[in-house]
């Protein structure tokens, strides 16, 4: 195969210690990798840019839930269910494959179909093993969960969390009273989830191992409405509606006020999940021509889902890949988890003016009730309050106690007409959920910002990778023109000032001046500091952009700050010096 873009990415993210298969030395497993020096930097920079967006700035706080998640946990989500791929075993060479993905040129949703339909799909196109063109096997459900045991002796069965999300829903009572009783609220989540996928073969696309950062923000369900919304309503993004793609329309641009109001998107607190999703794929670098939402169709959302929006990039070899899921989760976890842990997971909400109700009461007279039936007495009465007194005519009552048919007379009972000031009610907060895969966004950030190019008057190009200097792992580096002392001392002292501002600085004296600047161009450092014979003239440096390649002068004494603020945005390459012919 000719090398695409994703091979030039991951070649150039390996050699320059972005990303290593794991285990390498030991021959590496499919689905885990880890992140080099670079890489790592590269990760705590786009957690901390989402931490800046949904912790700081909206106010949805972080907490640390443990990896591993007892049975009740995922049996109550519905993951030990049905959290499921469809699998098929090659006969001949036992390699396992994810059967929905071998059908996808014959079947127009193969997510839809069931575990015997996607048999049936397999045999009657004579799909065969893509590796050895083995018969294929009869496909079964395979639960992607790693089990595990908590404690000797294997007492309580544990599952490694498939999704950060349930270790929020389960706080829920402890959230709640953090918050004051009040919704809307929001809580958010950095931190590893463990899918044991079928066949990884994408690369950091596709892990058993991953990084999600989920916000889980519990709403009224009454009322959806953000009070932020003004904010965001005219910003555009580009929607792949459920029916634009089912009547095979293209996705439109569209602002998110109006798509809430044509109903494209179902409420507003989706939109501004949207909106915030968008604002911090474009500050992490994702590039916006190859960025969509695209909404679920009605068969392929989630077990737990009313609407959900992914935002999808585009690569250059698997097409359109999620990165972001944004779901509207209802109240289904919250009940699932209310019912398995008998804890009430409702949320008392008072109404802005008390409501005046009528109500139909039944109301026994104990003086009769008892002296008739005695023992089965209480067994009555508890019938008689557990009927729904609204259906009661006035008449005779049949009940059935234990199995036996037992008849209330009217003057037993009395039912009565009653007006009732209501001051709130209790309810099951709706949960909207954007749920973003960390390993993918990186992928993302890397290919859009990865490019070859040509160098006018030079016969080597060079290679780019364009990240955004508040993402770039390294953000200076620092170059002596030469090897000698009167030039290193200096740049030293530049290195040192630059780590006091905090920003991440790379000395570098080996190799020739463009050897070193082609080095970093690789790497993503934005700008590169030259200290030469002028320096020690005039006291000025060369601050180099790497995407321009132009070059400015720039006093030494000042230089510390000026980086600091070119890193930081707050002044324009233009801005830090004066401009080299
Ligand atoms: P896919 O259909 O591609 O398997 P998914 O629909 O199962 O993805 P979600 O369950 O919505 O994904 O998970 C939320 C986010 O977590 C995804 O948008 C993605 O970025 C990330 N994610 C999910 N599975 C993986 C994985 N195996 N490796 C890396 N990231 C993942
Ligand atoms: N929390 C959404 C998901 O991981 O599927």
């Amino acid at each position: 195969m000719d090398m695409d873009t994703y091979d030039s990415v991951i070649e150039l993210a390996k050699r320059r210690g972005y990303l290593w298969n794991s285990f390498e030395i030991y021959g590496g497993t499919a689905g885990f990798y880890d992140y080099g020096p670079l890489g790592a930097m590269l990760k705590r920079r786009v957690e901390n840019i989402w931490r800046d967006i949904f912790v700081i700035n909206e106010g949805y706080y972080e907490i640390e839930a443990p990896t591993i998640g007892i049975e009740e946990i995922f049996v109550a989500s519905g993951h030990v269910g049905g959290f499921s791929d469809p699998l098929t075993e090659c006969q001949t060479c036992h390699e396992s494959f994810r059967a929905d993905h071998l059908v996808g040129d014959v079947a127009s949703n193969p997510d839809t179909l069931s575990a015997d339909e996607l048999t049936v799909v397999i045999k009657d196109n004579t799909i065969k093993c893509p590796d050895c063109e083995g018969e294929l096997g009869a496909v079964y459900e395979f639960n992607l969960m790693f089990g595990t045991s908590i404690g000797p002796g294997s007492k309580r069965i544990g599952y490694l969390r498939p999704e950060t999300a349930q270790g929020m829903f389960v706080d829920f009572p402890r959230l709640l009273r953090f918050y004051r009783e009040k919704l809307p609220f929001g809580v958010t989540q950095i931190g590893k989830a463990y899918r044991n996928e079928i066949s990884p073969r994408q690369g950091v696309i596709r892990l058993r191992e991953f990084t999600q950062a989920e916000a889980e923000i519990f709403v009224d369900p009454r009322d959806k409405s953000h009070p932020g919304f003004d904010s965001i309503k005219n910003y555009s993004v580009t929607l792949y509606s459920d029916p634009a793609q089912s009547s095979g329309k293209d996705s439109v641009e569209m602002g998110l006020g109006e798509a809430v109001e044509q109903g494209i998107i179902a409420h507003q607190f989706l939109a501004y999940a949207l909106a915030l999703t968008h604002q911090f794929l474009l500050r992490v670098g994702v590039s916006p021509e190859r960025l969509r939402f695209r909404q679920h169709m009605k068969d392929e959302m989630a077990h737990y889902a009313v609407d959900c929006w992914d935002a999808e990039i585009l690569s250059d070899r698997f097409g359109w890949v999620e990165i972001v899921g944004i779901a509207d989760r209802t109240d289904y976890d919250l009940n699932a988890h209310s019912r398995v842990s008998k804890t009430d997971l409702s949320v008392y909400v008072e109404y802005a003016e008390p409501r005046i109700i009528e109500r139909t009461k039944v109301k026994p007279d104990m003086g009769k009730i008892g002296p008739a039936f005695k023992g089965k007495a209480k067994s009555v009465v508890d019938a008689l309050n557990s009927m729904d007194a609204k259906n009661l005519s006035g008449d005779a009552i049949t009940v059935n106690i234990r199995g036996e048919e037992v008849t209330l007379s009217t003057d037993m009972f009395e039912v009565r007409q009653l007006t009732e000031t209501i001051h709130g009610e209790n309810i099951v907060p709706h949960v909207i959920e954007p749920s973003f895969g960390i390993d993918r966004i990186i992928y993302a950030v890397l290919e859009h910002a990865f490019r070859e190019e040509d160098v006018e008057g030079e016969d080597e190009g060079r290679i780019v990778l364009g990240l955004k200097s508040e993402v770039a792992p390294v953000q200076a580096a620092v170059l002596p023109l030469l090897t000698r002392d009167e030039l290193k001392g200096p740049a030293r002292e530049i290195e040192s000032a630059l780590k006091h501002k905090g920003v991440m600085v790379a000395y570098d004296d080996s190799g020739t001046i463009g050897r070193r600047y082609r080095r970093n161009d690789e790497i993503g450092t934005p700008y590169s500091i030259t200290v030469d014979y002028d320096t020690l003239e005039d006291g000025t440096v060369t601050i180099r952009d790497r995407d321009s390649m132009k070059q400015v002068r720039s006093p030494v004494d000042t230089i510390a700050d000026t980086v600091h603020d070119l890193v930081h945005g707050t002044i324009r390459f233009e801005e830090a010096g004066t401009p080299i012919a």
